[in-house]
């Protein structure tokens, strides 16, 4: 497939020492279960990185490393420059929670308010933001998203795609150093997926580093500067979308994106 020019990556030097997100050696363990066994992941500011592996494979445990919602026992995580993995109270994991956006499968808007109030919301009882500016940057995130037409809408009134737009104008809002997405479009009908991955894309090549985890195999390849793979709670390889889908030796990872592929091909098909 074509990947654009504009997801070209950036010189290796550039980027050298410009990393935003460290893991170091994590290892997590949930009571006897090892679900994290000493995994290592840079990323540079600016880059997407997906991550893909098959289920139960550690992936979302580390997305949720990354912003302290889990604490690993063992290992360094540094985000812009705050080892997480040191922050033992509550307060410090919010704030740095207000710091790095996440984008789940279920979108849990508040049905009671409408579009624009959901995204109004975090920044001005979160952040203390006044309410007129509050509703400027919701204003602007709906148009970027693709739905000002809706600021005055339900989520009950919006197909799931609608209401996964408005979950990631959200977590715009606070104005994060990075956004983490965990399989958002998962839940979605086939339809409405598409619309969301334009609006993830979009925000890719506006410069947000992002981090994916996704079954979306075709858009992991086309937005990500890095994809990793990961099994058994460890990362087994990772490379460019080229490394990883078309030049892996790993048969692990062959058989993966090629039982994934097909899936990936008829979105591709629907033009999106
Ligand atoms: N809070 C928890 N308590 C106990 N075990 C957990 C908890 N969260 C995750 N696990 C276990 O950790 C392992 C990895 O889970 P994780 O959700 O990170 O996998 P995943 O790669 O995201 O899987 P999927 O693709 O199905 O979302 C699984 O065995 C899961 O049951
Ligand atoms: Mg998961």
């Amino acid at each position: 497939m074509t990947v654009s020019l504009d997801n070209a990556p950036k010189t290796a030097d550039s980027k050298a020492n410009d990393h935003i997100v460290k893991l170091e050696d994590i290892h997590l363990s949930f009571g006897q279960t090892q679900v994290l066994k000493g995994v290592n992941l840079t990323v540079n500011k600016g880059d997407a990185v997906s991550i893909i592996g098959p289920s139960g494979s550690g992936k979302s445990t580390l997305l949720r490393c990354i912003n302290a919602l889990v604490m690993p026992q063992k290992g360094r995580i540094t985000v812009n420059g705050t080892r997480v993995d040191q922050l033992t109270k509550e307060s410090e994991r919010i704030e740095l929670r207000k710091r790095v956006g996440i984008v789940f499968q279920q979108y849990n808007l508040f049905p009671h308010l409408t579009v624009l109030d959901n995204i109004v919301l975090p920044p001005t009882k979160i952040l203390g933001v006044d309410r007129s500016s509050a509703e400027k940057l919701a204003r602007e995130l709906l148009a970027k998203v693709r739905l000002s037409d809706k600021a005055n809408s339900y989520p009950g009134q919006l197909s799931g795609g609608q209401q996964q737009r408005v979950a990631i104008a959200r977590a715009l809002a606070m104005k994060p150093e990075l956004v983490l997405f965990d399989e958002v479009t998962s839940a979605l009908d086939p339809e409405t997926v598409g619309e969301v991955l334009q609006v993830i894309r979009d925000l890719v090549r506006d410069g947000m580093t992002s981090i994916l985890v996704t079954h979306e195999m075709r858009f992991a390849e086309e937005i990500s500067d890095t994809v990793v793979f990961t099994e058994n709670g460890l990362i087994v390889d990772h490379g460019s979308p080229e490394q990883i889908f078309h030049t892996s030796t790993n048969p692990r990872i062959r058989q993966f994106v090629g039982g994934l592929g097909a899936r990936g091909a008829v979105r591709d098909g629907e033009g999106i």
